[in-house]
């Protein structure tokens, strides 16, 4: 099995013909050896819920760490269930820029436990960290602070953040690095496995490549999931 998220970020889209033009050029229309899963924004979610082939599954971008009450703008866990929502992203390093630390990583993480939505769980490191030659600290840090809370993501999306949005993909030997030390630190807490993603401008042209690296289980998807002709390659490709 293989595992797409699309994550639309801040983009809104006609969800309809997204769809339409997705199954006309997506060439495995039974999805019998990939998941997929759609992030809108989440003004999206309910008109997505409502218009979605079921193999689509639903997913949010982001959750408040807040029960409910007077915090403007967010979104609670309880809203994100009522629209049928399956998935969370948690962590992403664009919502990480904007303040998030580890500590309110777990708290989001609690919320969706509550309401039983699955946490897609992302991490990675800068181009400073890189440089330094600080990743192994850094992704460790990032996941001990999430496992030692006791917390289990559905799957951990290895988002390097200097590969994303610039169109250029982290090489598969730094992959294959990044996995190396996911997987080893996963298993020191774990007795089972948890999926790996890989994100970070991923497009038809180097999906082949980057599924193909050992425990690399499917991809997080932003930019070139917004085109849906694209998406769909993607998605063939897989
Ligand atoms: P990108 O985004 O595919 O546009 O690089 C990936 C992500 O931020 O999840």
């Amino acid at each position: 099995m293989k595992y797409l998220v699309a994550n639309w970020k801040m983009n809104q889209i006609d969800f309809i013909s997204w769809q339409d033009e997705f199954l006309k050029n997506f060439d495995n229309a039974n999805f019998k050896d990939i998941k997929i899963i759609l992030c809108p924004n989440s003004t999206e979610l309910a008109k997505i819920n409502d218009n979605k082939i079921d193999e689509f599954l639903l997913g949010a971008q982001d959750v408040s760490r807040h029960l409910d009450g007077p915090f403007t703008g967010q979104i609670s866990a309880k809203i994100l269930k009522n629209k049928n929502v399956q998935f969370c992203l948690l962590g992403h390093s664009e919502i990480r820029a904007e303040g998030e630390t580890n500590e309110t990583v777990l708290q989001k993480a609690a919320r969706l436990d509550t309401e039983q939505i699955e946490k897609i769980l992302c991490i990675g490191e800068s181009q400073k960290v890189l440089e330094k030659g600080e990743r192994n600290e850094f992704l460790k840090n990032q996941l001990e602070s999430f496992f030692k809370s006791n917390h289990k993501p559905a799957f951990i999306a290895y988002e390097p953040i200097w590969a994303i949005g610039t169109g250029i993909a982290a090489n598969t030997d730094s992959i294959k690095d990044s996995v190396d030390i996911i997987s080893k630190f996963i298993k020191n807490y774990f007795d089972f496995s948890i999926p790996i993603l890989y994100g970070g401008s991923v497009s038809s042209e180097n999906i082949k490549e980057i599924v193909s690296i050992t425990g690399i289980e499917g991809c997080l998807v932003g930019n070139a999931s917004l085109d849906s002709k694209e998406f769909a390659n993607i998605a063939t490709k897989i």
